[in-house]
């Protein structure tokens, strides 16, 4: 790989001359050149959210093997009631993500009068369209949106700081973390929380291969799309020249490290040039797109400790196939 040149080039360029937009392509090539230039290849995942990939995703979501969704928003419409009484009506919900709102909404619907709401999301556009849409379902609340990208440190307006403060992180992305990174990432939730905080989690859970392998390799082909749109987003975006007929999607489960691993496999012995690069494939040779871990409760129990906080209930699905978990800071922390 030669990406030192465009590199440099990025560098002399001031930051303040780059515009927001110019930043995220920069930082995007920069990923991919890394990712495919190890002995064995990578794709981050984050990268799947382009617009055309968010929407696959809902289609995803939608999907009869795709139990994650379902089952998450079955548990939140049975226990929300519940839950917003563990965490107190007047509590300020932040709202790691924008995503599909149904399961926000049962939560919202049982906050008091002038609660307050802040979801955080990395794109602008979405985050501004869903909160306006939010404003109007639920006049009774307060709602702040703030855009960042949460896996980095970020503030919230001071006025959400006054009541109590639970962080909110459904749809199991959590398992899109592995253990470390899940653990440095509910840390600094804890520090945005405070003492007196909480987090309210969803975490999908280990379960038979079958289930698993249909919900990540789709009769539709839903989910291969939404693969191989992270190679078409680096044709669009990156002068790429991926020739999408040559990979082909592949998931597994890896029982012994408990997660379903995403791949797209090269069909052929192949050169693909991005920009200026050239990178090639053998027959065979596969890109490693994501990573979806099934913590068990016992080792999310130990994430969430190493994090600070302590477990103080989890919401199960009669399959037992998803869990919500409310946790707190611990005393010791
Ligand atoms: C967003 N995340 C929780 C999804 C998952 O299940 O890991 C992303 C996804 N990948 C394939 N299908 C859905």
């Amino acid at each position: 790989m030669t990406g030192g040149r465009r590199r440099v080039t990025l560098c002399r360029m001031t930051q303040t001359s780059l515009t927001d937009r110019t930043r995220a392509t920069a930082a995007f090539l920069d990923d991919v050149l890394k990712g495919l230039s190890r002995v064995r290849k990578t794709l981050p995942c984050k990268y799947f959210y382009d617009e055309r990939g968010s929407k696959l995703f809902e289609r995803i979501c939608e999907l009869d093997e795709y139990y994650l969704t379902r089952t998450e928003l079955d548990i939140m419409r049975r226990y929300a009631g519940d839950m917003v009484a563990r965490i107190g009506a007047g509590s300020t919900l932040i709202e790691y993500g924008c995503g599909n709102g149904l399961k926000t909404r049962t939560l919202l619907a049982e906050l008091a009068d002038g609660a307050h709401y802040v979801p955080v999301d990395i794109s602008q556009e979405h985050l501004h369209a869903t909160a306006a849409q939010i404003v109007r379902e639920f006049p009774h609340l307060r709602v702040l949106p703030v855009t960042a990208d949460f896996t980095r440190p970020f503030a919230i307006p001071a006025e959400a700081r006054q009541g109590r403060r639970i962080a909110y992180f459904p749809g199991s992305t959590i398992g899109n973390f592995g253990p470390q990174a899940a653990r440095r990432l509910l840390r600094s939730m804890r520090r945005l929380v405070g003492p007196s905080g909480g987090l309210l989690i969803g975490v999908d859970l280990p379960k038979s291969a079958e289930v698993l392998q249909a919900a990540y390799d789709d009769p539709v082909g839903v989910t291969r799309d939404f693969n191989l749109n992270l190679l078409a987003r680096i044709n669009r975006e990156l002068g790429g020249s991926f020739d999408l007929d040559q990979f082909e999607h592949r998931a597994v489960f890896n029982r012994r490290r408990s997660r379903v691993e995403m791949h797209l496999v090269s069909r052929s012995d192949q050169t693909v040039r991005i920009d200026d690069e050239a990178f090639s494939f053998r027959r065979g040779e596969m890109i490693h797109t994501e990573n979806s871990y099934k913590y068990t409760l016992r080792d999310f129990r130990e994430i969430a400790a190493g994090a600070g906080f302590r477990l103080e209930h989890v919401w199960l699905d009669p399959r037992e196939f998803f869990s919500v978990q409310y946790a707190v800071p611990a005393a010791d922390e």
